[in-house]
């Protein structure tokens, strides 16, 4: 059986299937495929492993053979899961294996914003170390401040035990849900949507993109939090509406922000973000580390391997698909 592949993964995902004796084809080229090209490739293929590339409904209705999907990501809005699960096709994701990463990530991006750590870094790169002065370059400490969650899943549980451990932050999160087994672990405390605002010193966004959290951080929404506060978001760029953020920084409604995810993707070099101080952005990259990307494509393997077997994939976000 055949298996198409978006983007090239690590060894360990194609041994993996080629073990189990399929041919696998990996799309090669630095750029995405249209649609179109999509789905002529995956006309040959049983299985398509994803990474990066949106399916669509017209995608998913030319490729209704497709067997399995397996995404080489935990996140699942880039697919139409409605249609796919109309279709009968199990999609698979990869979750646990990048929350520890990911949170690294988000606690990498609250330092940096905090202490301005990557603007002073580029200024010694133009050659624009300046004379040391006691009042200037400026950034705020963490220890004993307020970390609200916004979706206290597995990376925020990660990310809140860090900012427990590093700097005794109190947890403050809001979910749909209690989750009375965090509060216990971590005694984390559930807060209202409008008290995490008020209360938190750094929030960390960690929740899905869904039609709920897109754009719920705006400008109404940045006015509610304090003065001082850093807006981390390692999660999907659309949960924040960008421009406001922007505003936000600019008129210091807030005082910074750490972004691996922004909106869109891939950010233009002229963003205003890139030249505030107290702003940290990375390409995406939350997951990228050699052990967790490599446990990524292992857990997408495993999924693609179990659906082209008509069993049930270890990981599928659309298990109505079995109903
Ligand atoms: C994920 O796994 O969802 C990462 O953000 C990569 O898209």
């Amino acid at each position: 059986m055949n298996i198409f592949i978006t983007r090239v993964i690590p060894e360990v995902g194609l041994q993996l299937l080629q073990d189990a004796g399929f041919t696998v084809k990996q799309w090669t080229e630095k750029r995405k495929l249209t649609t179109e090209e999509l789905i002529s490739e995956c006309q040959w293929a049983d299985a398509l492993l994803n990474a990066g590339q949106q399916l669509n409904k017209e995608f998913l209705e030319a490729s209704s053979h497709l067997k399995v999907i397996a995404l080489n990501s935990v996140g699942y809005d880039n697919v139409d899961i409605e249609t796919a699960s109309r279709l009968k096709i199990p999609v698979g994701n990869t979750p646990g294996v990048l929350s520890g990463a990911t949170a690294d990530t988000a606690f990498l991006l609250m330092m940096a914003a905090a202490r301005n750590a990557f603007f002073m870094h580029k200024t010694i790169i133009n050659g624009e170390w300046d004379f040391f002065e006691p009042t200037v370059n400026l950034g705020k400490e963490l220890t004993g401040g307020t970390l609200g969650v916004f979706g206290l899943g597995k990376i925020g549980i990660e990310m809140a035990k860090r900012c427990a451990g590093a700097f005794g932050m109190k947890i403050i999160y809001h979910n749909r849900q209690r989750d009375e087994a965090a509060e216990k672990e971590l005694g984390a405390v559930y807060v209202s949507f409008e008290e995490l605002l008020k209360e938190s010193d750094v929030i960390s966004v960690h929740t899905a993109l869904t039609p709920e959290t897109e754009g719920k951080f705006n400008a109404e929404v940045f006015k509610q939090m304090k003065p001082s506060a850093i807006f981390v978001n390692t999660a999907r760029g659309k949960i924040h509406n960008e421009q406001d953020l922007i505003s936000a920084l600019q008129h210091k409604v807030i005082w910074g922000a750490g972004l691996d995810v922004t909106n869109p993707e891939p950010m233009q070099p002229g963003n205003p973000l890139l030249s505030m101080p107290n702003v940290a952005v990375l390409p995406h990259i939350g997951s990228a580390t050699e052990t967790t990307r490599d446990a990524m494509a292992k857990l997408a393997a495993e999924n693609i391997i179990a659906g082209l077997k008509g069993e049930q994939l270890p990981f599928v976000v659309n298990p109505e698909v079995y109903g």
